[in-house]
């Protein structure tokens, strides 16, 4: 479909940008549905956010995705926030609504899908976290719904305090935050059902980096690394490599962007098109 005078028009904006691959699957995913939009990717600094999303507004931008370092500054510059999206404290998704722009939260959302397609039951189940950045606030605030406790470890126990505080005031299961510690990331893993990298250790270009000692991958743990590039982390090649269930972060890159294409578009995603474009970007890379 080329770009005409009608073509609606969707963005990314984040700081760095240029390593986004949400241009390629969201643009495919127009071009297999003949929808006449398209999807920009624009690196914006914290000091012209404000002066940037004015702009979308005077151009009638149909929304935009946030990436890092925005997902929380750009909630004041926004009209209004869904309910979900405040609790967490982080936007990732903007949809024009008749001219108001409205900030919603699909990371969460993306990461249960992932989890529950990968074949992982959360009811109930002693949850790992690594990480206390905006990826781990959406996702231990989605997972507290279903899951039976969540420890949350992060290499600055403070920014975990804080996380596990605001989470606790909407959910009633037990959440604690500890220091990143080998003692304390042993006893949490012992005890758990599902570990989730939400830290960016393991991406490329450190792929050999990993936090979890592989001694501590016990039989009875699925592992979930929300880090895409590469698709196979060390973490999830030596869960493999262990027989356990290894999700990787395509698919909560594309649950999440699915969501936000349903959002700006009514129509159905097409989920497996946009997993193949990622794929077949991550090989260019
Ligand atoms: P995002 O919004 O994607 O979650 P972020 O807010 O920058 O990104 O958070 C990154 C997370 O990765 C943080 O929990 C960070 O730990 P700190 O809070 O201590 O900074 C974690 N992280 C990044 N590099 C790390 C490393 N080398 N070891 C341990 N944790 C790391």
């Amino acid at each position: 479909m080329p770009i005409t005078s009608k073509t609606v028009a969707c963005a990314v904006i984040g700081d760095p940008i240029h390593h986004s691959l949400s241009p390629d699957m969201h643009n495919a995913a127009f071009q297999h549905l003949d929808l006449d939009y398209v999807y920009l990717a624009f690196r914006v600094q914290k000091e012209n956010l404000s002066e940037t999303i004015s702009g979308f507004k005077a151009l009638n931008f149909c929304g935009f995705n946030v990436t890092i370092p925005h997902k929380e500054e750009c909630i004041k510059y926004l009209d209004e926030v869904d309910e979900t999206a405040l609790k967490i404290g982080a936007v990732n998704c903007v949809v024009n609504e008749d001219g108001i722009f409205k900030g919603y939260n699909t990371d969460g959302m993306g990461a249960l899908r992932a989890v529950t397609e990968g074949g992982f039951e959360l009811d109930g189940k002693r949850i790992v976290i690594l990480g206390a950045g905006g990826a781990a606030r959406a996702i231990v605030f989605t997972f507290a719904k279903f899951a039976g406790k969540i420890t949350v470890l992060n290499r600055t126990f403070q920014r975990a305090k804080r996380l596990v505080e605001d989470i606790l005031k909407t959910v009633k299961i037990p959440i604690i935050a500890k220091k990143l510690i080998y003692e304390d990331l042993k006893a949490a893993i012992l005890e758990a059902e599902l570990l989730v990298n939400t830290t960016s250790v393991g991406m490329y270009p450190h792929t050999e980096e990993t936090i979890v000692p592989q001694e501590l991958l016990h039989e009875k743990l699925t592992v979930f690394d929300i880090v895409y590039n590469p698709p196979e982390t060390r973490l999830l090649r030596e869960a493999k490599s262990v027989g356990l269930r290894a999700i990787d972060g395509i698919e909560m890159l594309v649950y999440q962007g699915a969501e936000a294409f349903e959002k700006w578009t009514d129509k159905k995603a097409p989920i497996e098109i946009m997993k193949k474009t990622v794929l077949k970007s991550l090989k260019k890379e």
